[in-house]
C-alpha cells in the first residue's frame, strides 16, 4: 500500500462504534496484481482449475459427494504459499446450501465465541473439514515457513472465509481473497474476523474481500437476518484498473452493495474481466 500516490478521499460518513467507514481510489500495482491472481484461481475452479499460472503445483482435490464442496490444495514454491481454492456454486446441491439462511452456531470454532454463520455453507465446511484440515496439516508440516492463503468465488467465498476462519486458530499467516462473498455470518463472527486478520485498516488487513461494480451476490443474505460482512472491500469498477479499485472499510452498506444489486448478475460471474469457468485468460 505504501506505493499508492494521491490517494483520492471520496467519501467520509458516519462513524459507526469506532470503525469509521472510508471510501478511497486506488491500490498499488502490486495488489491489484496480487487480487487479479487470486481472481484467476477462484474462476478457474469451476473449470477443474484451467490456466492457473504455472508456478502453482496441485496438491490434491477435496470433495463431498453429499454437498458437492470442490476445492483444492495447491503450493506455489516460487511465493511460499500453500493456498486452498473452493468452486462456487456448480450444481442444484450447492444451490440448497446457498438458500439456507439460517444461521448456524460455528460450532468447530468455540474461540469465536456467539459467532454464528451462515447454515447451508456450515453444512459444505463441515462436510469438507476433515479434508482440509489434514491436507494443510500434511502440508505446513513439509513446508513450515509457508504461508496459507484461501480464496474463492461466490459459495466457495463463503466456504474459503470459514475455512480460513477455523485454520486461523491452529495457523499464523492466514490470508482470504474472496470474490462475491455473500455475507457470511453474524456480528460476532465478523468482529472476530477483523480482529484476527487485523482488517481494521488497509495497511494490516489479511482479508481482501473483493466486490465488482453491481454484484447482487454481496447483498444476500440480507443484513436485516443478521448477517454482516467481514474484512475490507476492495471494489473493482470497469474499466478494472489499480486506479479503479476503490477500498471500503467500515461496516456500512456503501460501495458494491450501495449499488442495489440483488442475486446473481453479469457483474457477478465476472471479476477482472474473468467470467467463472470460462478459461479464457
Ligand atoms: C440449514 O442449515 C441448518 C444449519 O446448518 C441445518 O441445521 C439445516 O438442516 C439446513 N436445512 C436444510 C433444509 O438443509
Amino acid at each position: 500500500m505504501k506505493t499508492i500516490s494521491a490517494i483520492r478521499v471520496l467519501a467520509f460518513s458516519m462513524a459507526v462504534g469506532q470503525a469509521l467507514a472510508t471510501v478511497t481510489q486506488g491500490i498499488s500495482d502490486e495488489i491489484f496484481n496480487r487480487l487479479v491472481e487470486m481472481a484467476t484461481i477462484s474462476q478457474a475452479a469451476y473449470a477443474n482449475l484451467c490456466n492457473i499460472p504455472a508456478t502453482i503445483t496441485t496438491v490434491e482435490k477435496i470433495y463431498n459427494a453429499q454437498t458437492d464442496i470442490n476445492g483444492w490444495v495447491l503450493r506455489d514454491d516460487s511465493r511460499q504459499e500453500i493456498i486452498t481454492v473452493f468452486r462456487g456454486t456448480g450444481s442444484d446441491t450447492n444451490l440448497q446450501l446457498d438458500t439456507n439462511y439460517t444461521l448456524a452456531p460455528f460450532d468447530t470454532l468455540p474461540e469465536c465465541v456467539g459467532c454464528e454463520v451462515h447454515g447451508g455453507y456450515y453444512l459444505g465446511w463441515i462436510s469438507v473439514q476433515d479434508q482440509v484440515e489434514s491436507l494443510v496439516q500434511q502440508q505446513t508440516r513439509n513446508y513450515p515457513e509457508y504461508a496459507l492463503t484461501v480464496t474463492g468465488h461466490s459459495l466457495g467465498a463463503s466456504i474459503a472465509a470459514i475455512t480460513a476462519a477455523q485454520l486461523s486458530a491452529t495457523y499464523d499467516r492466514v490470508s482470504l481473497y474472496t470474490f462475491g462473498e455473500p455475507r457470511t455470518g453474524n456480528q460476532a463472527y465478523a468482529s472476530y474476523m477483523d480482529e484476527g486478520f487485523e482488517a481494521a485498516s488497509p495497511t494490516t488487513t489479511r482479508i481482501f474481500r473483493v466486490t465488482h461494480t453491481n454484484d447482487g451476490i454481496p447483498n444476500l443474505p440480507p443484513a436485516d437476518q443478521g448477517y454482516v460482512h467481514s474484512g475490507i472491500e476492495y471494489w473493482s469498477i470497469d474499466p478494472f484498473s489499480p486506479y479503479n479499485t476503490y477500498v471500503c472499510t467500515g461496516k456500512e452498506i456503501q460501495c458494491c452493495e450501495a449499488q442495489g444489486g440483488q442475486g446473481v448478475n453479469a457483474a457477478h460471474v465476472t471479476y477482472f474481466g474473468m467470467s467463472s469457468g470460462a478459461c479464457s485468460w
